[in-house]
């Protein structure tokens, strides 16, 4: 029932960049794409190609003061008052997304962190909705996130389908890999899969596969394996600048080099193995 896929990495290695390209090859194929929006420093419109205009008309869910309200029963920024923990937040997906290229677009805006398990009436509310489209939604949903797995509870996380962790070339990046590895092994994510991106060469690609092969990633139960890597290419840095989708503006070999990677996602996501660089 759908497909559900989240991703993660450190900053600035290009989840936001995957997950647009992804949302729009799950479009192309027919998917009724969910593009979620978790990370605070929200650009995942931006890679979808959404116009600036269009872009800043969007109202963070986490801003939408008289929509938590109303669900959850309670005032925004009131402490010690009783609400409603289970919310409705089911027409929220398709009521409060924008919809753009045929994907239904959600952000859901940085929340004031309160210390972990915050339950804060907008805590509250994204935390049910995100539970809600990964358990609840026959869609391709694809949530883009930050390095932290914030936003997913034990039973969302066993919902996820696939977490694809996105590493580039440090060591820091791969680093991150493996507290996120480590935290959803605690979250109960079922399968993990890493790719590379900004791969520059093959002493590039040797670091990341040596990386994503060692002991530690061996004994994670969850560990599907290391995708291959993405080319760094200027076409897609160029695509940021001016505004753009990647989608529109590669060239056929780097496009087929996202489409393969997409196929790759899907067999994973779907529980088949593959090759250890599930290129086979
Ligand atoms: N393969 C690549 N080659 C060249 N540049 C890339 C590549 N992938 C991503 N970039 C560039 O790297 C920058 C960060 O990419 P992106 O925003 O997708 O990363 P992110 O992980 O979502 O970042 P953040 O943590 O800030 O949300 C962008 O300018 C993007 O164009
Ligand atoms: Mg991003």
């Amino acid at each position: 029932m759908g497909l559900k896929l989240a991703i993660s990495g450190k900053g600035g290695v290009g989840k936001s960049t995957l997950a647009g390209m992804f949302a729009q090859l799950a479009a192309q194929e027919g998917w009724r794409v969910l593009a979620v929006d978790a990370d605070p420093a929200a650009s995942l419109a931006a890679t979808l190609g959404m116009p600036e205009e269009e872009r800043r008309k969007i109202v963070p869910l986490a801003e939408r003061r008289a929509l938590i309200e109303e669900r959850t029963g309670a005032k925004v920024r009131q402490y010690g008052q009783i609400f409603k923990l289970n919310p409705d937040v089911a027409d929220i997906a398709e009521k409060e997304s924008a919809f753009f290229r045929g994907i239904h677009l959600l952000v859901l805006g940085a929340i004031e962190r309160g210390g972990s398990g915050c339950a804060c009436p907008e805590n509250v509310v994204l935390r049910e909705l995100v539970a809600d489209v990964i358990l609840n939604k026959k869609d391709c949903v694809i949530l883009d996130m930050e390095a932290g797995l914030e936003h997913l509870g034990r039973a969302t996380a066993r919902g996820v389908d696939l977490l694809l962790v996105v590493a580039e070339p440090s060591n820091r990046a791969v680093e991150v890999c493996e507290s996120i590895r480590r935290l959803a092994g605690e979250a109960g994510i079922g399968r993990i899969a890493v790719v590379g991106n900004k791969v520059a060469g093959p002493a590039d690609e040797e670091f990341l596969r040596k990386a994503c092969e060692g002991a530690s990633w061996s004994a994670c139960p969850a560990y599907a394996g290391y995708l291959g890597g993405l080319p760094f290419d200027e076409v897609i840095q160029r695509a940021d600048r001016e505004n753009r989708s990647v989608f529109d503006v590669a060239p056929p070999e780097l496009l087929e080099r996202f489409r393969q990677l997409w196929e790759q996602v899907k067999a994973k996501a779907a529980g088949q193995s593959g090759t250890a660089d599930g290129r086979g």
